[in-house]
């Protein structure tokens, strides 16, 4: 019995550690949302993350309401809704915004983070903020961050910290990684797989690259962002690469075409907070725009 209860904790721990959860990572269960309106709202934020593109997408049935540019969704990024800690999971998000944004360089509320991606992940335009899809996206964050204690919320949140490189990384090195571990889901030409072959049903696999992709605005758009997301979750259910090569096949898809995002110079206006892989200028130093891009980022800041 005494054998039965320490073999069963073995296995409850090995099952923990194996979904990569911080401690405190907890969120109520959909099934008990309450029923009325509030509940609704709380379900419909999380149908708006998880089908983002037909309900706001560019296909969207009422083009009043086609606000992002291209048709990916939420959730291709933030994975399971936001759920999964080692892939930029909203379990806490809500706790901890208005939260100072280096980008604009002011504290921001958690809607105006929210339209952030609306902009530059899905390369479209801001929500309304008094518009009942950007309540209700909010009515989700407050609900998945229900079960947090607000003095850890700021420490869950997080892709892994690769190991930097003392060489940048290589496009070319990318590629081979790419069409050998990446491009039957994502394609040989980036742009993924859509529903039956039509950009209205949306993706089944999303687009890596391309004019249905995010911008060069975008946080994935940044080489550590991209690398770390990689390393975390692709390719996708059999995550294997080395940091190398997350590196390098991060540096391919981002040296593919994306749509360009204007006045990007006017992005973090204290030039101090920008991060070192922004590869837009201007810059408070003096490497070069490749190296922001690529790295090395090794001894440098
Ligand atoms: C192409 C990938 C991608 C897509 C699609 C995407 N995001 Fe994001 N999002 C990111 C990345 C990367 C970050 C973190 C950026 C950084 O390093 O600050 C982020 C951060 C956020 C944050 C801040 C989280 C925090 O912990 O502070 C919110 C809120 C958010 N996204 C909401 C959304 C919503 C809502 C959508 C859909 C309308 C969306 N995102 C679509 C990549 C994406
Ligand atoms: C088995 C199919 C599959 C493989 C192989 C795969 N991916 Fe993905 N990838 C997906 C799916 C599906 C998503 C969206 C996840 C979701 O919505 O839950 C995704 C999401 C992504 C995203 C974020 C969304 C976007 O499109 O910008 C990136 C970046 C990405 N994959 C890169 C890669 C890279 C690089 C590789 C190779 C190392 C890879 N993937 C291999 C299926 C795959």
């Amino acid at each position: 019995m005494k054998q039965l209860i320490i073999i069963s904790i073995t296995a409850l721990l090995l099952f923990s550690c194996s979904k990569n959860e911080p401690p405190g990572w907890q969120y109520p269960d959909m099934s008990k949302v309450p029923a009325g309106p509030s509940g609704d709202s709380i379900k419909f934020g999380k149908e708006l993350i998880s089908h983002t593109n037909i309900h706001i997408g560019p296909y969207a049935e009422n083009p009043a309401k086609r606000f992002a540019g291209n048709n990916l969704e939420c959730g291709n990024c933030h994975i399971g809704a936001g759920t999964q800690a080692d892939a930029l999971g909203f379990v806490g998000v809500y706790l901890y915004y208005p939260e100072y944004s280096g980008r604009v360089d002011s504290v921001i509320a958690i809607q105006q983070r929210v339209n952030e991606c609306m902009r530059r992940s899905m390369n479209g335009k801001p929500l309304p903020l008094d518009s009942y899809e950007m309540k209700c996206i909010v009515a989700y964050y407050k609900w998945i961050s229900s079960e947090v204690m607000p003095q850890i919320a700021k420490k869950l949140d997080g892709l892994p910290k690769l190991q930097l490189m003392y060489r940048a990384a290589d496009p070319n090195l990318g590629r081979t990684i790419y069409n050998n571990k990446c491009n039957t889901c994502h394609a040989e030409n980036g742009a993924g797989a859509y529903t039956e072959g039509r950009p209205e049903n949306g993706f089944d696999i999303p687009s890596v690259w391309g004019i249905d992709s995010y911008n060069d605005g975008a946080g994935m758009y940044r080489l550590m962002t991209a690398a770390s997301f990689i390393k975390s979750k692709m390719p996708y259910y059999n995550a294997n690469l080395t940091d190398e090569d997350a590196w390098d096949v991060a540096a391919y898809i981002n040296s593919k075409h994306h749509p360009h995002m204007a006045n990007l110079e006017k992005d973090f206006p204290d030039l101090k907070m920008k991060p070192i892989d922004c590869p837009y200028p201007p810059f408070a130093d003096s490497l070069s725009a490749e190296q922001h891009k690529y790295g090395p980022y090794i001894g440098v800041k």
